[in-house]
């Protein structure tokens, strides 16, 4: 099991325990946080989210992402992690 610190995500800082089976927005959505999305399969970018501690799987992914940052929609954590919006 993952813990997903969830760093200020529209106003909501609390901790998610997770398998890591499902995305990263799957996860969020089941605990009522909710983030911008659109495709849910790694096209537009628009679930875009800051990785700020520990390490995730990616599947597909068409975004050009910068350095940090994960696809919450195609990622899963592998880690424990710490995630935040997009500066
Ligand atoms: S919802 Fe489109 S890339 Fe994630």
């Amino acid at each position: 099991m993952f813990r997903i610190d969830i760093n200020n995500i529209n106003g909501k800082t609390e901790s998610l325990y997770v398998y890591g089976e499902q995305s990263i927005l799957t996860e969020l959505e089941d605990h009522s946080i909710l983030i911008n999305h659109s495709c849910r399969q790694g096209h537009c970018g628009s679930c875009i989210l800051q990785l700020l501690k520990g390490d995730v799987m990616h599947q597909d992914c068409l975004v050009p992402l910068s350095r940090g940052e994960i696809l919450a929609c195609q990622a899963k954590p592998i880690t424990d992690i710490e995630i935040g919006s997009r500066n």
